[in-house]
């Protein structure tokens, strides 16, 4: 966060610097403006505040060219106390966001008097509806003097019949038209007018690092470059060309996709201002949630089930009429259980959910979404189910959530463990290295097994924030085999979408950016190249080390992502969205709806569907500044933890050096917060590492001060009423989201310095013993950590057909086997009897999943053999919550017995398959 004292050089390419900073820097101006109206400050320094300000506020429709000129007179006049009192109303206006609905806020003259009501949510406060307000960048060679009139003449188009209410942005070059889009979160549309210069007047040296190998082109090509240009950074604004040529050529041209419509010359002012206010309307529209609006105001008689729907028994009762005042009415008229009435159906639509479906479908890049209201634990279930058939091998991050080994229970799949990096110092894994997931498909290559494999099913990012590089994972694979589908859990990643750093590493940004690959004709010259280099027989090592590319010829892209929208975006609890990108869609469609009718509630629940529309509306319209705040409030926290000398004496968050080691930072980037850091490295590494650290989930070592994961959760929790995300042995994971404010930020720093000082009083007051006590527990959290256990195997009664090379298992007959009760057993984990079976045998074979939480990964699946390994992880495991185990009866296991007559059945399959041979 900016230092008030210091007057901070701005750029107009510093993108990691977001909303929150902007308002820091107006309150520095307006305390400057104040202390040089109260003689003790200077007009140099409030000069030199507004210097550095102005150069970005031109990318922003308030204040605006004349309130800025205004200010500036102000100042140049040396009427100190006018100048304090426009910069405050100025301020004001923005904090309160009231300038997007008070005609005043605008005018150079007014009463600078704001109402508290301006500040509160619409329900605490005013109640009248209002027009949402954005802002159109307008990128323009008319030279800036002539841009006041234009503004003018703009805003004389407004009609009190519009929905909504815009202020243009003129900006008149290349850079400035980038950096705007990439610095003010409220423009919704662009405006291209060919013959903008390309530079800026501005220095942008970062931005120049990144543009200095653009070559010059011509006035529309250039005019398109920049559409594609922005298209790329934020995919969602409507962007517009004004060209004076041959419109009817240029609307020919498949590169002119990325606009929404092309006009010819300025005459049309009126044509594109209602073109802009239908691009926003067709993004604001919420086709499933609209109806359910109207449905709710309808007199509809029921005579079916759901008496709670319309509300009267609740009302109407002495006894839970209290349910129906907290909740209000709203939620009793919106409820239904039909289908009908201008309702639609969620397990077979055809209405507007199918519309609120296609919807999202263009706004997170997919070809088809799914609604889900059971959490992206059935989204996953239902992609497996759908994409995955008995016997079917897939390639799995053993770390992945339970949903998607119960997702291979159910469907009858292989599942082939694969490892992630352990990072056993914190008790958590990382992501799985590339070269682990390659050798797995070079293993079955070499067995002759490569077409059992279906799908490759993986994390991204992971609970902890690694970040997978999903285009290269991808393309290397499909090098090997080019048909191969990708399942990408995003839980927790839904909202990457909206950020142009995040996005290339989402599943649909990669999934888009190689269908452009796959139809670059350069890239079958590559994939040549390639070929040739690495000769007819390329060695597995040769293949592992080198950077795969597939054949575009042969590749078909397959691809599939989950997402929580309710876990990072404005959905209800449980919503979620299965996206779909997939070449070979209508040949699993049917089996997408079997995998609905199987997992999808009959009565799915109407508010959470009409959550799932509006996530997607807010995503389109603000998105991109809500993302850019939930990760500048991630670096704030970062950073006062970090400069805050009694907070670092004990708690730290980890940067990216130690959240992934070093050979998987190919790029040689440090953290964000490294020196000399900045967005243009930032990106490279975003582009290039094979893992990077998703900034918005935060590590927070607490063994460093002397608490376990679990008890400085509970202490967060029950004394400072703060909730975090997850926990490890040694430390918390705190998550920041669309939802987080600079408050939020003040007081979390605020507890910690609190619970830092408190550490360092009873260190101080209690003498060598609490010191050594102290010591000794932050050792033994530190230090004394059990080793991750990695998955052993599948017993050889549970291996299905697997081959030699690798250790997948049929572990639905490994879940099955517990339904035998006379064929398990269970033994204590105390228990001598496991210390002996595991020296002397017989093996011990897991009947169960077993997951503990923390760290939450299964350290058992059904079938699998237990090693010494395990156990001794099990016994140092400090955590209650172990699903799947119970303490007092011990683990769940497979008899002896029992597996010998598996065994039996599988030499005996095995042999005959030999013979056939
Ligand atoms: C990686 C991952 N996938 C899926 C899920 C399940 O999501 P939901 O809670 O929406 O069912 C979780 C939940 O924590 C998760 O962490």
């Amino acid at each position: 966060m900016a230092n008030q004292d210091q007057v901070q050089e701005h750029r107009i390419d510093q993108f990691s610097v977001g909303p929150g900073a902007r308002a820091d820097n107006w309150r520095f101006l307006v305390d400057a403006a104040k202390a040089w109206s109260e003689g003790s400050g200077s007009r140099n320094r409030f000069d030199a505040l507004f210097a550095q300000l102005e150069v970005t506020e031109e990318y922003h429709g308030y204040p605006g060219l004349r309130l800025m000129a205004a200010l500036k007179e102000a100042a140049a006049s040396g009427d100190a106390s006018a100048t304090a009192a426009l910069a405050t109303r100025i301020l004001q206006s923005l904090q309160t966001r009231s300038f997007r609905q008070h005609a005043n806020d605008w005018d150079i003259h007014d009463d600078g008097e704001r109402a508290l009501t301006d500040l509160l949510p619409p329900s605490l406060g005013r109640t009248e509806s209002h027009r949402p307000y954005f802002e159109v960048l307008i990128v323009t060679g008319v030279a800036a003097t002539n841009w006041p009139n234009l503004c003018a003449e703009w805003r004389r188009l407004r009609r009190p019949l519009d929905t909504f209410v815009y202020e243009p942005v003129f900006v008149g070059s290349f850079e400035d038209a980038f950096c705007a889009t990439m610095i003010n979160p409220d423009i919704a549309a662009v405006i291209i007018n060919e013959g903008f210069a390309q530079k800026s007047r501005h220095d942008a040296p970062v931005l120049r690092t990144l543009t200095a190998s653009i070559e010059p082109l011509g006035t529309t090509d250039s005019a398109l470059r920049l559409a594609h240009t922005l298209k790329r950074v934020r995919p969602e604004l409507d962007l517009y060309l004004m060209s004076n040529r041959n419109v009817e050529q240029l609307a020919g041209n498949p590169e002119a996709d990325v606009l929404r419509r092309i006009f010819y010359s300025v005459e049309e002012l009126l044509e594109l201002h209602l073109a802009i206010l239908e691009g926003v309307q067709d993004r604001f529209e919420t086709p499933f949630f609209d109806n359910l609006k109207k449905y709710a105001q309808r007199p509809i008689g029921t005579f079916h089930a759901l008496p709670i729907a319309r509300g009267k028994s609740v009302f109407r009762s002495d006894w839970i009429r209290d349910m129906g005042e907290f909740y209000g009415m709203n939620l009793f008229l919106a409820e239904s259980s039909a289908t009908t009435g201008g309702l639609d159906s969620l397990l077979e639509p055809t209405g507007n959910i199918k519309k609120a479906q296609e919807k999202a479908a263009r706004a997170f890049g997919a070809d088809h979404v799914f609604f889900v209201t059971n959490g992206t634990s059935t989204s996953n279930k239902m992609a497996v189910q759908a994409l995955i058939g008995p016997g079917d091998i897939v390639i799995v991050d053993r770390n992945c959530h339970k949903s998607h080994h119960y997702g291979m229970v159910l469907a009858g799949a292989q599942p082939l463990y694969v490892e992630a990096f352990p990072m056993t110092e914190y008790s958590m894994y990382g992501a799985v290295p590339l070269k682990t997931i390659k050798q797995a498909l070079l293993n079955l290559k070499s067995e002759n097994r490569l077409d059992r494999v279906k799908m490759i099913d993986l994390t991204n990012c992971t609970f902890d924030g690694h970040i997978y590089n999903t285009r290269r994972v991808m393309e290397e694979c499909l090098a090997i085999k080019p048909d191969l589908i990708f399942l990408w859990d995003e839980a927790w990643f839904g909202f990457a979408r909206f950020s142009p750093f995040l996005r290339p590493r989402t599943a649909m940004g990669a999934a888009n950016d190689i269908e452009a690959w796959i139809h670059d004709p350069k890239s079958v010259q590559a994939y040549e190249k390639q070929r040739a280099g690495l000769g007819d027989n390329p060695s597995d090592d040769l293949l592992l080390r080198t950077r795969l590319i597939p054949d575009p010829r042969l590749v078909r892209l397959r691809v599939y992502q989950t997402n929580s929208t309710h876990k990072s975006m404005s959905a209800l609890r449980q919503g979620s969205m299965l996206f779909v990108k997939d070449v070979e869609f209508h040949s699993v469609e049917q089996q997408f709806k079997e995998a609905v009718f199987t997992h999808a509630s009959t009565s799915p629940n109407q508010q959470l569907i009409g959550s799932l529309d509006v996530a997607r509306r807010q995503m389109e319209l603000e998105g991109f500044g809500l993302v850019a705040n939930a990760i500048e409030i991630a670096f704030a926290i970062r950073q006062a933890v970090a400069a805050n000398p009694l907070i670092s004496k004990y708690f730290s968050i980890l940067g990216a050096d130690k959240m992934v080691p070093a050979e998987y930072r190919e790029s040689g980037f440090v953290d964000f917060l490294a020196p000399g850091a900045n967005w243009a490295i930032a990106r490279r590494s975003l582009q290039e590492d094979e893992f990077c650290l998703d900034p918005t989930r935060m590590t927070l070592v607490c063994g460093t001060a002397g608490f376990d994961g679990t008890q400085f959760k509970g202490i967060l929790a029950n004394r400072y009423g703060i909730q975090v995300n997850k926990t490890s042995r040694n430390s918390v994971l705190f998550q920041s989201n669309i939802n987080n404010t600079r408050s939020d930020v003040a007081n979390l720093i605020r507890v910690l310095a609190e619970i830092s000082g408190e550490i360092d009083r009873t260190l101080s007051q209690g003498g060598a013993n609490a010191r050594k006590t102290f010591d000794a527990r932050v050792k033994s959290l530190m230090t004394d950590v059990p080793d991750l256990p990695n998955f052993s195997r599948f017993h050889d009664g549970f291996r299905g057909d697997a081959g030699e090379k690798t250790n997948e298992g049929d572990i639905r007959s490994g879940f099955y086997a517990a339904y035998d009760a006379a064929g398990c057993e269970y033994i204590r984990l105390a228990d001598a009897e496991i210390d002996r079976r595991l020296k002397s045998g017989p093996e011990l074979v897991s009947a169960s999943f077993v997951i503990p939480y923390p760290p939450g990964f299964p350290i058992m699946v059904p079938g699998q053999v237990i090693t010494q390994e395990t156990i001794d992880f099990m016994r140092k495991l400090d955590v209650k919550e172990i699903h799947g185990y119970d303490a007092t009866e011990g683990l769940k296991l497979v008899r002896p017995e029992a597996l010998a007559k598996r065994g039996e059945r599988h030499s005996r399959a095995h042999g005959i398959k030999a013979a056939a041979e």
